[in-house]
């Protein structure tokens, strides 16, 4: 990601977010000229904005993923992969109890007390703060230090952008104060627990799992109760991934999401009433369901409906890719959407008009990506294929909505890792 030239006036979330997002849109043709974010984009700035040493050089991805949409936080499977975009960061021990941390995206510094029990009021700072606390509750001896970071996963896409840094931090303060005592999973948690605690997104687990255990060239299938993860390397012959960004904001924090979370964990209680064994909705099945069909609304009808349905199609999806089968892979995707736009009620227009497009032109699969709201489509795309349905989908999105999405090509990368 490039540095910006506008400086945010506040910096709550929401203007965070719209600002970066919009600053993403009109520089991405220079990122895609650039390529991606160099560890020189971030030292330069690392050297200029404090004392002009260096320090470690970490980073983490964000993440597509090709079926399990809501599924986590259900306990059920999900099946994500790591991309190559993320976040890098420098950091180095200040030998103070101080944080001095530098955004190189939005051209701000914010410093913080470790020991103070509030934290900084800007979110993008607050996320390393909660970072930093959670590692702390974990009895990491952290130590203040001086950081500056970037990142180039594309901001409000359902790439998990947060993830990515939630998970650089973390990966970087158990390398720099823990002994990397701290396993990735736990680090992963660490992560989630300062979305829930520090943000208010009360968000499942795969998206910091993916940006801790990803693999490159690998998709991992978790299973969410018993965090049991089975790598599979994606190497579909005679098709592509190809994400396409609505470009419509997607942001999750105090959205429709945990009104989501809630609504599932209200059906299974419900069902446990009759079936004590069932804790989440991963535990239970569709005949259960329609036995308390009278007990809860239309809509937590619809929506349990739609979850129940997906964690069977992640498990579906991973046999057929064993079997080579990618006509089902795209089946499975397509009945994904249908289940997020119609039951899950997590879609919108644009989103559905990419889906559209996709279907008629003949893609083998195509869906929403992530939490919804916005952000991108990921389709499965056929070779001779890929090439068409860009322009196309390009042309007609252009056409109805006067602009472009952006088309993002996939490559599964490896999660986080120290890179100096
Ligand atoms: C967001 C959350 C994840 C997951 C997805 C939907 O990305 O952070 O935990 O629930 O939405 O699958």
């Amino acid at each position: 990601m490039k540095v910006g030239t506008r400086k945010p006036k506040t910096f709550n979330f929401q203007l965070w977010n719209a600002e970066a997002q919009n600053f993403q849109l009109s520089t991405f043709n220079f990122q895609l000229k650039r390529m991606k974010l160099t560890i020189e984009d971030v030292r330069s700035r690392f050297i200029k904005h404090f004392d002009g040493s260096t320090g470690n050089v970490y980073a983490s991805p964000g993440r597509i993923n090709l079926i399990g949409e809501h599924t986590d936080y259900n306990n059920g499977y999900v099946f994500p992969g790591a991309v190559e975009q993320g976040m890098i960061a420098e950091l180095k021990a200040n030998g103070t109890r101080n944080v001095r941390a530098y955004s190189i995206d939005l051209k701000d510094k914010v410093e913080f007390s470790l020991d103070d029990e509030k934290g900084p009021n800007a979110t993008w700072a607050r996320y390393i703060y909660g970072v930093c606390r959670e590692m702390m509750a974990l009895g990491v001896p952290v130590q203040g230090f001086n950081t500056a970071f970037a990142g180039d996963v594309p901001l409000g896409a359902g790439m998990s952008s947060s993830a990515a840094l939630e998970s650089t931090f973390a990966f970087a303060l158990n390398d720099m104060f823990g002994d990397n005592k701290i396993d990735r999973m736990e680090l992963a948690k660490v992560g989630q627990r300062t979305e829930h605690k520090y943000i208010g997104c009360n968000c499942g687990i795969m998206d910091q799992a993916i940006s801790c255990l990803g693999k490159a060239g690998h998709l991992m299938r978790m299973d969410c109760r018993s965090g049991e993860i089975a790598y599979f390397p994606w190497e579909p012959k005679g098709y592509k991934l190809m994400l396409v960004n609505s470009c419509v904001k997607h942001e999750l924090a105090g959205s429709p999401y945990n009104e989501r979370r809630l609504q599932c964990e209200h059906v299974a209680e419900v069902i446990k009433k009759h079936h004590p064994e069932v804790d989440t909705l991963r535990d239970a099945n569709m005949e259960m369901l329609d036995e308390v069909k009278g007990e809860i609304s239309e809509v937590e009808y619809k929506r349990a409906r739609y979850v129940i349905g997906e964690i069977d199609r992640v498990l579906a999806v991973c046999d057929a890719l064993e079997k080579g089968d990618y006509e089902l892979v795209g089946q499975k995707m397509y009945e994904t959407h249908y289940g997020l736009s119609k039951e899950y009620e997590v879609s919108c227009e644009e989103l559905d008009f990419l889906n559209d497009v996709a279907k008629e032109e003949g893609v083998t699969g195509s869906r929403i990506m992530g939490g919804g709201f916005g952000g991108c489509t990921i389709n499965l795309v056929a070779e001779e294929m890929y090439d068409h349905f860009k322009e196309v989908v390009q042309q007609r999105f252009q056409e109805k909505y006067g602009k472009k999405p952006i088309v993002i090509d996939v490559v599964i990368g490896p999660g986080a890792r120290r890179l100096l």
